[in-house]
């Protein structure tokens, strides 16, 4: 068996401590990212079975197993470049949110309907430059704004991964302007160390023109 490195041995030694890992293996769980969808909906009851759900960020498909046990009756867009294990309940679309070819087929699958919520757990590909990975997690905070004014209904919801560091608070503040009510909540299933934090944002009201 090849020899492993410093850091997977320790990434594989933290995976067999964590709780929420092993949680998620012995629940049949996707991944232990289910359990920060789960504490995030438990306490801004973000989800109901009519639901309107655009997913930014979907694989491996934790959040997505949680999202279709819970919208029934209304539907869920989910987008990865990467593989997305899923029931039938989803629309998948394989590609980088934010490309143009993927903003149509999005606006293909609405068909002129708006969403009720904005998910996204997207992560950039990390550099281990700080100031670099920081710039290019804004850029994905931008591309989840950006959804949210092309098809989110007034008074709908966006929830977001995003991380500590330069831009966010700037970010954050830009949201309360266009929300009514914005709140940052650090779910138990997210690892105390990672600088990610969820971002909740209710009640959309709208393209603000005054920052157009
Ligand atoms: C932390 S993982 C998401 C985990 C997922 N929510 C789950 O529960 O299994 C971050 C994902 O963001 C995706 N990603 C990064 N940039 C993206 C983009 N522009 N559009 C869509 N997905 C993106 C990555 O491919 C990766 O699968």
């Amino acid at each position: 068996m090849p020899k492993r490195s410093k850091s997977s041995e320790r990434w594989l030694q933290r995976q067999r401590k964590d709780y929420f890992v092993r949680k998620a293996q012995d629940g049949g769980q996707v991944s232990r990212a289910h359990y920060k969808l789960l504490q995030i909906d438990q306490r801004f009851q973000i989800l109901s079975a009519r639901k309107k759900v655009l997913e930014l960020g979907a694989a491996p498909g934790g959040w997505t197993q949680y999202l279709e046990s819970k919208i029934t009756r209304g539907f869920l867009i989910a987008v990865d470049p990467l593989p997305i294990t899923r029931g039938g309940r989803c629309r998948v679309i394989e590609g980088y949110a934010g490309d143009p070819d993927v903003n149509e087929r999005i606006s293909e699958l609405l068909q002129g309907q708006k969403l009720d919520l904005v998910l996204s757990d997207m992560a950039p590909n990390i550099s281990g430059v700080r100031a670099v990975d920081q710039a290019r997690a804004m850029d994905l905070a931008d591309v989840a704004m950006q959804a949210c004014e092309d098809w989110l209904d007034n008074g709908g919801d966006l929830a977001i991964k995003a991380f500590q560091g330069e831009g966010l608070d700037a970010w954050v503040a830009d949201l309360k302007r266009q929300f009514s009510l914005v709140n940052m909540m650090k779910p138990k299933a997210s690892r105390p160390e990672s600088r990610e934090v969820f971002v909740v944002a209710r009640g959309f009201q709208g393209v603000n023109t005054a920052l157009t």
